[in-house]
């Protein structure tokens, strides 16, 4: 049955879920119908509204489905109108049609192809259920209007998909193969980021280490350049691939100021079978043999990582190897979840599934350990002295929010705005944030 014929809509939300990529593209979509004369509304009155998905795992694809449904049943209570309904990211990009089938949405619109929006969701005012998942060789990012971002961190997709081909994961289906943008659009888009009042950018790709210009210019290139960009005070990149940690990287966290000590750095296992099973292509030797060689030039850095536990097969004594590996580490923070099977990737397929209960348990360990690990990290900060850039207010009077270079958040208080970098001494640690004082000024 056709979508019955609906109303050009007039405001818009975008609700994105996931990682930082989608953050990003969900920004970019809001820009794109801001320019088109769109007005930005709640999620629970827009007339368009634009759910932009992550397929990661299962329970993040199952939850657009429940929230269409909810969102359905809330405005038919209200009595309020049905809004129109656009699929974007990585759920859109795997199931397709097959979404417009199951959730009678309006527009279905994929990762590389969301500079077509405002077209589509005219054809889906005209009737039609429009479903465009195609991966154009001409970047969307020609297509979209210029950055209007105002806040003092900001994120900027340098590249995008992924070869690597891990065997329990989709990017590499959904978001196709790695593609970098040219250098100069992105030097350009930093420069009118901070014109737009950033102070702080967070390259962003799936494997952001692995941005080529050509066989001539890597990530530590790009990042020397915009360290040039006056007042631009922060650079930070994620997400990074251990195989991709080239030595002009390593050495720019030695050399350059502004490119903050930092790094996520995914494992996913401690164990050296489990991480062939995975296709991770390095071992767990040879993780650790690059961590020092990053810990010798910035002796400060703050590690993550992301952590699966219950990979098809693991034994309670492979499991073991991950917990020896974070204790080898000592993680400043990192993710962990549960295996999640995929339909299409290799990993579905393979047999010794790891019992929910056991997976469980496994989970809880690991993440006594890394939640041990954060707290020891922020102690181990209090008495250091460095600049805090205030993000916005917190909850008490005269309480403000920002980020370490070692992105914890503390709490400061007094008389700073939105975007100030502040020196401060840390006073005090908790698990999840730091406290912090002015730091004390020796002026004659
Ligand atoms: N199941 C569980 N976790 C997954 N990740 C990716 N695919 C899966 C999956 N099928 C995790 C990895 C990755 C992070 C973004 O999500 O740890 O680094
Ligand atoms: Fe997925 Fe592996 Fe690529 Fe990361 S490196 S996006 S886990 S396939």
């Amino acid at each position: 049955m056709e979508t019955p014929p609906q109303k050009l809509p007039k405001t818009f939300a975008v609700k994105s879920f996931g990682c930082q990529m989608n953050v990003y593209d969900g920004e970019r979509m809001a820009e794109l119908m801001t320019g088109e004369g769109l007005t930005p509304a709640d999620a629970a009155d827009a007339d368009l509204v634009v759910l932009n998905t992550c397929h990661i795992r299962e329970k993040a694809t199952e939850k657009v489905f429940s929230d269409i449904g909810r969102m359905r049943k809330d405005r038919a209570g209200r009595g309020a109108a049905a809004p129109m309904i656009a699929v974007a990211g990585c759920v859109a990009q795997a199931e397709g049609e097959e979404i417009v089938r199951r959730a009678k949405v309006d527009v279905v619109v994929g990762p590389q192809a969301y500079h077509n929006l405002p077209k589509l969701v005219a054809q889906a005012a005209a009737g039609a259920a429009p479903v465009d998942t195609d991966m154009p060789v001409q970047s969307k990012f020609g297509a979209l209007p210029a950055r209007r971002k105002v806040g003092p961190t900001a994120f900027l997709t340098v590249q995008e998909g992924c070869d690597k081909f891990c065997t329990y994961c989709v990017v590499p289906y959904t978001r196709g193969a790695e593609v970098s943008r040219p250098f100069a659009a992105i030097v350009d888009e930093a420069k009118a980021l901070v014109d737009a009042g950033a102070r702080e950018i967070t390259l962003l790709g799936q494997n952001v280490n692995a941005w080529r210009d050509g066989d001539e210019r890597g990530l530590h290139d790009l990042i020397r350049a915009l360290d040039k960009i006056p007042g631009l005070a922060r650079i930070r990149y994620t997400t990074s691939h251990p195989n991709d940690m080239a030595q002009g990287l390593i050495d720019a966290h030695r050399d350059v100021e502004s490119l903050m000590p930092f790094l996520h750095l995914p494992v996913q296992a401690g164990n050296d079978r489990i991480l062939k099973a995975m296709n991770r292509s390095h071992t767990r030797d040879s993780y650790l043999r690059l961590l020092d060689r990053i810990r010798a030039a910035r002796p400060d850095i703050a590690l993550s990582g992301d952590f699966i536990v219950g990979f098809p097969g693991e034994t309670d004594a492979e499991f073991a190897d991950t917990l020896s590996l974070v204790d080898a580490v000592g993680y400043a923070q990192a993710f962990s979840f549960k295996y999640s099977p995929r339909p299409g990737t290799p990993a579905a397929d393979m047999t010794g599934h790891v019992p929910a209960q056991v997976m469980d348990e496994r989970l809880q360990r690991l993440q006594a350990a890394l939640n041990r690990d954060q707290h020891a990290f922020n102690q181990a900060s209090v008495g250091r002295s460095c600049d805090v850039l205030i993000e916005r207010r917190g909850k008490l009077p005269g309480q403000m929010l920002g980020k370490s270079p070692w992105l914890q958040s503390v709490h400061l208080t007094g008389d700073h705005a939105i975007g100030d970098l502040v020196p401060v001494t840390l006073t005090h640690a908790g698990p999840n944030s730091l406290s912090a004082e002015p730091a004390l000024s020796f002026a004659a």
